[in-house]
């Protein structure tokens, strides 16, 4: 018995099941169990016979790059073996006819975030997180979100202790900077980025939030030196003003025009803009919420001659349009956020450009706010659009959508969905050496997915505290029916079985993606600009 385990484990060298034993330390002569009459293990056997803690069985295990049937099993919360015929386990779970995928990682979400406006955000760490968890979801990177005038080592400590309470699977800041100081960049930063939370958010847009030129300057430089990634909010924030007054002056004011009072060049000039400042210092910066192709082409571009641009668009951009905003009463206030849902071609345009990869990863941008006079309805009932509250729930919906579009109606298929909202995440993020893909040793977050499973979207099937889905009334295929956390199941049969506050704060380095690419700007070169030392 111990032989044949043995032998098991050095099947596949692709797939290597690690012994916990070494095999030289094993007793010499016959195993005491075949001198008796009524053999029993031995301690031996016992150990080879509980080594992990669970075995996933028979499931289909699908990664950004390959797809394989395969038991799966976990021992202390890590991905522990990948193999035919595993045994020895205390709990198993029968994957039958499934999927058995990465959990997914959402690196945009907005929770228990206060906006400029002062108005709190419907979900908190625990709502938000369960809601991710029911989707599928089992890592989250949200914001510590300055204001003008704050200490960010006093907003991290808060964020930080709000996600200690409350936080269901495991998650990361990112550093939302609108106050960027000299105290703040040369003093509250760098022990901010160094203790793990290598990732830096700005607006261009918002009135309240977005940052000039120049301080947008400062901030890439020291991201820089620190190694972090920038990631923005790129929209021209005098074209979305100027078009949003003329508009509301002339009584334009239903959610349908919060689309036109974007207009479309606002993001490429932006982006575009933000690229050549990136490309000045050279630092790597991250495009959110691409929404337009003309967008995902200014990328392309940049990236075309070398440029280290990354670029994310959000399951909203895909699946909903403007025409969403067109409803009466107010309705269309449920889909108002920024930048503003576009057009079915601009939807083409940015499946184009994921797969051309342009574009790398698709994130939520969870902004949830209630429809009541708490969040979507603070200033009536139909409300200007210029005082709606931005943003819409998605933590929960992004999974399933993208797997009814990609896996169940063939849309590049399941590795590419991996690919999307789990690997490409945490590669980009610093997270890759333990996070968004099933290989031995990573953490044994898994999502466990009933690729039959017809689900009606519906608004008080999901979790998260808004009330209501932009996907209600849509039938979707596919649905993850357990979800484990480092090896923990956190959903089952429907019920979220993690306790608040369970979720783990993940340490994030800058990694690749935030290292420069050592291509200096002509201004930045020594040896092309007289000699002068900029960095
Ligand atoms: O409308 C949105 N997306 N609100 C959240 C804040 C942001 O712009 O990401
Ligand atoms: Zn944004
Ligand atoms: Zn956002």
């Amino acid at each position: 018995m111990l032989c044949a385990l043995a032998d098991r484990g050095q099947a596949s060298p692709r797939f290597a099941v690690p012994l916990n034993c070494n095999r030289d330390q094993l007793p010499a002569g016959p195993p005491s169990s075949i001198i008796g009459a009524q053999p029993g293990p031995t301690r031996i056997e016992e150990l080879f016979m509980r080594r992990y803690d669970l075995i996933i069985r028979g499931g289909t295990v699908a990664t950004a790059a390959d797809t394989f049937s395969a038991d799966l099993a976990v021992k202390d919360g890590k991905v522990a073996a990948l193999g035919l015929g595993l045994d020895g386990a205390d709990r198993e779970i029968d994957a039958t006819g499934h999927f058995v995928l990465p959990g997914g990682i959402d690196t945009h979400a907005h929770i228990e975030q206060i906006a400029s406006n002062g108005m709190l955000n419907a979900d908190t760490f625990e709502t938000a997180t369960r809601s991710a968890a029911f989707g599928g979801t089992t890592s989250v990177i949200c914001f510590a979100c300055q204001h003008r005038g704050d200490s960010l080592k006093a907003v991290y400590e808060d964020y930080s202790a709000r996600a200690r309470r409350g936080a269901i699977i495991d998650y990361s800041f990112h550093l939302l900077l609108t106050d960027p100081t000299p105290t703040v960049l040369n003093e509250e930063l760098p022990p901010l980025v160094a203790e793990g939370n290598a990732s830096i958010k700005v607006f261009m847009t918002y009135d309240l939030m977005n940052i000039g030129d120049e301080a947008l300057l400062d901030i890439l430089l020291k991201a820089r030196e620190l190694g972090a990634l920038v990631a923005v909010h790129a929209e021209n924030n005098g074209m979305i003003s100027w078009l949003g007054k003329r508009l509301v002056e002339r009584g334009y004011t239903d959610a349908k025009y919060h689309a036109v009072s974007h207009p479309r060049a606002s993001e490429p000039e932006a982006i575009n803009r933000l690229i050549a400042f990136a490309e000045l210092l050279d630092q790597p910066v991250i495009v959110y919420h691409v929404a337009t192709g003309e967008g995902a082409a200014v990328i392309r571009e940049a990236r075309g001659r070398g440029v280290k641009v990354y670029g994310e668009t959000c399951t909203q951009y895909l699946f909903l349009t403007a025409q969403d905003l067109d409803r009466p009463g107010g309705e269309g206030a449920k889909w108002v956020c920024s930048p503003p849902l576009r057009t079915t071609a601009d939807q083409e345009a940015l499946w184009q450009a994921l797969a051309l990869g342009d574009l790398q990863l698709v994130s939520s941008d969870h902004a949830p706010y209630t429809l009541d006079e708490r969040g979507k309805y603070a200033h009536g009932h139909v409300p200007s659009f210029k005082r709606t509250a931005n943003g819409m729930p998605g933590l929960e919906t992004r999974l399933p959508m993208l797997f009814d579009a990609m896996v169940t109606r063939g849309r590049f298929g399941i590795n590419k969905f991996v690919q999307w909202t789990a690997t490409e995440p945490a590669r980009i993020y610093g997270l890759g050496d333990r996070k968004g893909t099933l290989a031995i040793g990573a953490d044994a977050d898994i999502a466990i997915w009933d690729p039959s499973q017809r689900v009606t979207l519906t608004d008080d099937l999901v979790h998260d505290n808004t009330g209501y889905t932009p996907f209600a009334g849509r039938t979707i295929t596919g649905w993850p029916t357990t979800v484990l956390r480092r090896g923990e199941t956190i959903i089952a049969d429907g019920e979220c079985q993690a306790a608040a506050g369970s979720g783990a704060y993940l340490p994030r380095r800058g990694g690749e993606a935030a290292t420069p690419s050592g291509r200096l700007s002509p201004e930045f070169d020594p040896e092309r600009n007289f000699g002068a030392k900029l960095y």
